[in-house]
């Protein structure tokens, strides 16, 4: 069996909704403290829902995958939507990623949260903070594996 799916290999060479979205209303950007690869997701939200969202992956092929499955799994979805996405439901979605490569699906669900996060800090919107990663008390970034940048 091929290590790589062939929707992997598919989003990693023809990646969607790559670039910036200069005027956006979130902006994500976590980085990986081990590879040191980084992730950044603008999205645009109207009325609760995703109407349009980029990415730009300064990383590894299956990070990049990973960010452009998300990308095409959370467009046009509402907020509450976007957050329930997990590594897990993108890794599927690619269908797998090696065992050694699952951190790099780690990436893209941050990188929703810290977007979607940005959205709410720049819009006074009440939230629940526990639902996100906070750099202080964030067991990953303690493991040394997930940070945010
Ligand atoms: Fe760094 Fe994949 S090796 S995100």
């Amino acid at each position: 069996m091929a290590l790589y799916s062939e929707k992997v290999f598919d989003h990693f060479k023809n990646p969607r909704n790559v670039g910036e979205i200069p005027d956006a209303d979130g902006i994500g950007e976590v980085g990986n403290a081990k590879c040191g690869d980084i992730m950044k997701m603008y999205l645009k939200i109207d009325n609760n829902i995703i109407t349009d969202v980029k990415f730009e992956t300064f990383g590894c092929g299956s990070a990049i995958a990973s960010s452009s499955m998300a990308t095409t799994m959370i467009k046009g979805k509402t907020i509450e939507e976007a957050l329930a996405v997990t590594n897990k439901d993108v890794v599927e979605a690619l269908d797998g990623l090696p065992a050694h490569k699952l951190h790099c699906s780690v990436l893209a669900e941050e990188s929703i949260k810290s977007a979607v996060q940005d959205y709410y800090e720049k819009n006074n919107i009440p939230y629940d903070k526990s639902k996100f990663p906070v750099l202080e008390d964030c067991e990953a970034c303690d493991a040394g594996q997930v940070r945010m940048v």
